[in-house]
């Protein structure tokens, strides 16, 4: 369910405060019903008009995207630098990332134009999680690696629990590779927590988005999620759990 003027507007009807204003001004039916209040909340099968027209409401359109580095995580930048839905030329839908990968982040990254899902997903009651790949300068301690998986004091406060692994090291160049999983999304967290250990990231790729990764996919590629994946998206990120898959 989403909000009338929301719908309206995202049909191209009206910008939002216009589509309050027809609501507000008796112009706008639902189900043959003239609507005044603007809390009103409508599914996808409501029949919406204004002025007698039906809006037609836009598809809800769900997508997986392997982002490259260098790109922004948002549907236009003022400097006129590339951004996420710059892979996407051919969807007419305004879809947009859910959360957000740094510009120097790869990986996996949700588009979507359902703002209920998106809020879901942002929602950070069960935190779905988020698997990380980052390449450090130094070589982490094994008390390192503990502090961050009990939690390390940021300026913006305590992380929560994490798995952090030490997957790989290069004694030659000083370099390691660390697997960090985590259910919060706070910004720039990753690079935060390995900062605050005096690792400081080089590079940073997000592997997996609860059950989704990126298998099959390059970067710049992207791919449509199943609907059996976008409902267990809404499980996830309801319950904690994926039930079966
Ligand atoms: N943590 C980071 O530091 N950067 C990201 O883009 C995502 C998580």
């Amino acid at each position: 369910m989403e909000r009338l003027q929301k719908v309206i507007a995202h049909a191209g009807v009206a910008s939002r405060r216009k589509a309050e204003e027809l609501i507000l001004t008796g112009r706008v039916k639902v189900n043959g019903k003239t609507i005044r209040e603007l809390g009103t909340k409508v599914s996808p099968t409501d029949k919406i008009e204004v002025d007698e027209v039906p809006v037609v409401q836009e598809e809800k359109r769900y997508f997986l995207l392997y982002k490259p580095r260098g790109i922004i995580s948002a549907v236009s930048d003022d400097k006129g630098r590339k951004v996420v839905t710059d892979f996407f030329p051919n969807i007419e839908e305004r879809i947009y990332p859910v959360g957000r990968l740094d510009y120097d982040t790869s990986g996996l990254l949700i588009l979507t134009n359902d703002g209920e899902f998106s809020n879901l997903l942002a929602h950070p009651r069960y935190g779905i999680k988020k698997l990380y790949i980052a390449k450090v300068k130094g070589i982490p301690t094994k008390e390192d690696l503990k502090k961050l998986e009990k939690g390390i004091h940021l300026e913006d406060g305590k992380t929560a629990p994490a798995k952090v692994k030490l997957t790989s090291t290069d004694k030659r160049k000083g370099t390691a590779i660390v697997e960090v999983t985590l259910h919060e999304g706070r910004n720039r967290q990753v690079r935060r927590m390995l900062e605050a250990i005096g690792h400081p990231v080089m590079k940073l790729k997000r592997e997996q988005y609860g059950f989704l990764n990126l298998h099959g996919l390059n970067a710049g590629e992207s791919r449509e999620l199943t609907l059996h994946e976008v409902k267990h998206l809404r499980t996830l990120a309801q319950t904690g759990k994926i039930g079966h898959i």
